[in-house]
């Protein structure tokens, strides 16, 4: 994070440490902080009391917190630029959510298509599941956060946060900063390579389904070799009729950084066999040193401690002036 005297625009965004961090994760929100972050004031969370709206192993969670961090550091975030930290060390993220679940009602939180999807699969729903967004408001409000870079997923749960600090500052006067979604042009929906009709999700274990950041080469290329296709035999952007083409057609894009028809005209009259190969190409040739790094910085676990403290205490104080602004609005401080 830069100085306090910094004029650039302030960016948050966050990553539930809920499983292992899938290519959908890297090209819909980190590839993005990593190449815009000379031009903001970062925060990168790492979520973790979001990922205790399901059941979670503690020791497990414990350890795939520190994980996700690395993997910030890992992927290129630079902390000149950026302040990570793991939200539950910011007590204020908790505070301001019960203040904010006081103007939101519930109808706006059973609607979330992430809510419903979730709570489908559960015999038993925990609040905390349905009050999921309202804390996602308060990670990005607590910081006067002016943009949020996330995938497509997300982009329901940030016009939610708009219309809670809309409802706040209309009942309580200015208080919080009006966020905006910032969405990756490619890369934002990436889908499963066994379903490419679902999202890819590092929740899912079922082998075959995601790219992992972690994966050894073998494991990647096996699977994007392996990854669903159609028997139309022709390489197009066609989401309806060739989903599966199309995902691998929008990771390769992502990766590279080239534009559809450039993409288009590498793979002229080619078949899905180079395709998969050449995506896998860049898929490891992305990913091995990003491992490097990860397996490097892991090997002595103080290093990841002494980064998130250090990020926590120094965006503290941030956190705890806007929660303090809000309780006064309010009238439970003076
Ligand atoms: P999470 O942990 O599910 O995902 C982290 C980020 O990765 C993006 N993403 C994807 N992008 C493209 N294709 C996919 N298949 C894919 N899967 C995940 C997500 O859009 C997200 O940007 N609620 C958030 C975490 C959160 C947060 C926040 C984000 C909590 N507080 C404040 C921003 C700001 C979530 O569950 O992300």
């Amino acid at each position: 994070m830069t100085d306090n005297q910094s004029t650039k625009k302030r960016v948050f965004s966050g990553i539930q440490p809920s499983g292992n961090l899938t290519i959908g994760n890297y090209l819909g929100a980190i590839k993005n902080w990593v190449a815009e972050q000379h031009n903001y004031d970062n925060i990168f969370c790492v979520v973790d009391l979001h990922a205790l709206t399901v059941p979670q192993d503690p020791q497990v969670l414990f350890q795939k917190t520190r994980e996700v961090a690395l993997l910030y550091l890992a992927c290129g975030i630079d902390l000149e630029h950026c302040a990570i930290f793991v939200q539950s060390d910011i007590t204020a993220h908790s505070e301001l959510t019960w203040l904010l679940n006081t103007v939101t009602p519930v109808g706006w939180l059973e609607r979330m298509t992430q809510y419903k999807d979730k709570s489908a699969k559960q015999e038993s729903i925990g609040t905390g599941l349905l009050d999921y967004p309202v804390l996602m408001a308060a990670d990005i409000i607590l910081y006067d956060t002016h943009y949020v870079p996330v995938g497509e997923d997300q982009k329901q749960h940030l016009e939610l946060t708009r219309d809670i600090v809309l409802r706040f500052n209309s009942l309580y006067g200015d208080t919080f900063v009006l966020p905006e979604v910032l969405i990756p042009k490619a890369g934002a929906r990436v889908k499963g390579l066994d379903d490419p009709t679902a999202k890819m999700s590092k929740s899912s274990d079922k082998q075959g389904h995601a790219l992992h950041l972690l994966d050894p080469p073998k494991v990647l290329r096996k699977s994007i070799m392996r990854a669903t296709t159609d028997s139309e035999n022709r390489i197009a952007f066609d989401p309806e009729k060739q989903a599966g083409v199309t995902n691998l057609l929008t990771i390769y894009q992502a990766i590279t950084n080239m534009s559809e028809e450039a993409v288009l005209n590498e793979f002229d009259g080619e078949g899905y066999g180079t395709l998969k190969k050449r995506v896998a190409e860049a898929v490891i040739e992305t990913l091995e040193p990003i491992q490097k790094r990860y397996h490097e910085m892991a090997a002595d676990p103080a290093y990841i401690e002494q980064i998130l403290k250090e990020g926590a205490d120094r965006i503290r104080p941030l956190a705890e002036h806007r929660l303090y602004v809000a309780q006064k609005n309010m009238g439970i401080r003076k």
